[in-house]
């Protein structure tokens, strides 16, 4: 299966967070539109992997190209105005803001004109009713699954070119991880390209159009996530954290 052309190119990447790298040589691709998993074990360097391409931690080794233009010697505030957008792992929503002006702090690096934050605001508010909803409430009023909504938004109302997601279902019931895809779903089908790390293995690869096997701190396979989806390498890739989170 022909993949798109990439918009974010990453290519024998090395990263740590003192001299030890905690990954190394990773080479990966995600394509205009493409949805692509990133999936592993606790601990493989999902979380690193996204901080670099995201400008949080300085590459050690390799490079990271997006459109075409290499993003190593740029700022994570500069990325986020090439359209690179992050949802970190656990919802870093401003708990004590209204859920209206935790949107207005996803813009505020932007310095968009008035109506143009207005308009955006709206949008985000369109695709997420219950946030509308509850968009004068503190934001630390919400339920988990509205909080992980509102940390996309939070993202959304940037309008990347790339979303980038930190286990966005870590921690909500089957309902709300059944919400979340949902909302990923009508986030991909506006033509953004994601990435996506998960622990809701086959729901993400259901989702995926392409699927990388992190394994500590190596890449361990790819190939297309129908191809993955129930497959003895990526069981293999998960022994570890199938170990640990096994009941005593
Ligand atoms: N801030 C940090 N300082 C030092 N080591 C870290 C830090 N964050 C993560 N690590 C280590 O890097 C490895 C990969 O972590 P991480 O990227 O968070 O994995 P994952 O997201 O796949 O669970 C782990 O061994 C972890 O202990
Ligand atoms: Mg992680």
């Amino acid at each position: 299966m022909t993949r798109p052309q990439p918009l974010l190119e990453v290519d024998g990447l090395s990263v740590g967070y003192g001299i030890v790298p905690v990954i190394e040589e990773i080479t990966l691709q995600v394509g205009r539109g493409e949805a692509v998993a990133l999936l592993g074990a606790n601990g493989a360097g999902k979380s690193t992997l996204l901080k670099a391409v995201s400008g949080l931690l300085v590459p050690g080794a390799g490079s990271i190209r997006f459109d075409g233009r290499d993003l190593s010697r740029l700022r994570a505030e500069a990325l986020v105005t090439l359209g690179l957008s992050h949802v970190a792992e656990g919802r870093r929503i401003f708990r004590r803001e209204t859920v209206l002006d935790n949107l207005l702090l996803g813009l505020y690096r932007l310095r968009l004109a008035r109506a143009e934050t207005a308009a955006r605001v709206e949008e985000a508010l369109a695709m997420f009713p219950a946030l509308r909803q509850k968009a004068d409430q503190l934001a630390g009023s919400l339920s988990g699954g509205q909080q992980q909504m509102l940390a996309i938004a939070q993202a959304l109302v940037r309008k990347p070119r790339l979303l980038m997601l930190d286990e966005p279902s870590l921690g909500l019931a089957p309902n709300l991880v059944e919400e979340v895809f949902r909302t990923l779903a009508a986030v991909r089908a506006q033509g953004v390209s994601i990435l996506l790390v998960e622990q809701v293995v086959e729901r993400a690869l259901e989702f995926a159009d392409h699927a990388y096997l992190l394994q500590s701190g190596r890449l361990s396979g790819d190939g297309p996530a129908a191809t993955l989806r129930g497959s003895e390498q990526v069981r293999r890739a998960y022994l570890g954290a199938a170990a640990a989170h096994a009941p005593s």
